[in-house]
């Protein structure tokens, strides 16, 4: 029986390969997406989204639209997210009937969940904004998500700031309500998505699949390879240069949770700091006392990861 799964998502490039790899798997039902500001604003994320289903040959997919801004930040500058996202994707229009589904990607949520049997599982891939407002608005949906897998987090390093990941640190408080919701969570960092690098030998692989996904992960792929090269280079595999997809990492560990090495520990998100705002504050030693909270990803088995992609995205619509 497939496992339902909603993706939340700021589309962009690893968005996209997460969209297609949950779309295009056996092993998943994807009941929809919810696009949220983050890697570019509202408006791209949701063409882009919209773009990728189309592409693929699944315009069916529910696209529902949700906030354009942070919790509480004001005026956040995106910084390298531009040069390994850009706005628009490199997608043809669309041409296959991909619409955008009327109403708030909020209530959308709220809606599903409080009609669900408890077992669409819950996969933000961006800034947290729109679970943390559907958890705020109404609490009761707490009661029918099985799990949230964020892609998201840092301990040993961040991406945006020496302390901080993306997607938390773009809004932080959004972060911390989600953190602390009380619904089991297991959060993907950087800590794992960095063990689990896609190179440019792979998208080569990708591309030589044939399909609309294949081919459209190896773009996206040879993009993030070439803006990690200019702004954070990653160790190359043999003399390949590589860059880590993050989101559909998430999404294979839906698939198959043990391409994830986990800890259950306490974790918590910094909202007041200046130089830490946005940090995945991990409690490994269980210095605050808490029970944990997250099952937090510290490794993920590249390999594994690399021969899902190839045979997810090697399957049509
Ligand atoms: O830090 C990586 C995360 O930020 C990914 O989800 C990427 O798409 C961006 O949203
Ligand atoms: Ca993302």
């Amino acid at each position: 029986m497939p496992t339902k799964v909603i993706l939340d998502v700021d589309t962009g490039t690893d968005d996209a390969v997460a969209l297609m790899t949950a779309a295009l798997s056996p092993d998943l039902e994807l009941v929809g997406a919810t696009s949220v500001n983050g890697n570019t604003s509202i408006e791209y994320t949701t063409e882009n989204t919209l773009r990728v289903f189309d592409f693929i040959g699944m315009p069916e997919v529910p696209v529902y639209r949700g906030i354009d801004r942070p919790l509480v930040r004001m005026d956040v500058k995106r910084g390298m997210a531009a040069r390994i996202h850009g706005d628009m994707l490199d997608l043809p229009p669309v041409s296959n009937g991909a619409r955008l589904q009327p109403g708030n990607a909020v209530d959308w949520l709220i809606e599903t969940y409080l009609a669900s049997s408890g077992d669409i599982v819950l996969c933000p891939v961006g800034p947290l904004t729109n679970i943390a407002m559907a958890i705020v608005k109404e609490p009761r949906i707490l009661e029918f998500i099985p799990e949230i897998v964020i892609m998201g987090g840092a301990h040993d390093h961040g991406n945006i700031t020496a302390s901080a990941e993306f997607n938390i640190w773009l809004d932080p408080e959004a972060a911390r309500i989600v953190v602390n919701c009380g619904a089991p969570i297991r959060m993907v960092p950087l800590d794992a998505t960095h063990r689990a690098l896609v190179s440019t030998d792979d998208a080569a692989r990708l591309r030589a699949l044939g399909t609309p996904a294949g081919e459209a992960a190896a773009r996206f792929v040879l993009q993030r390879i070439d803006g990690y090269d200019a702004t954070q280079p990653m160790p190359r595999r043999g003399d390949a240069l590589a860059a880590p997809v993050h989101d559909a990492l998430a999404v294979c560990a839906i698939i198959d949770p043990s391409i994830l090495t986990t800890e259950h520990i306490p974790v918590d998100v910094e909202v007041h700091a200046d130089l830490s705002l946005g940090r995945t504050v991990c409690d490994f030693r269980f210095r605050s006392g808490k029970p944990g909270n997250v099952h937090f990803a510290m490794d993920a088995d590249e390999p594994k990861f690399n021969r899902m992609l190839l045979e997810i995205l090697g399957r049509s619509a």
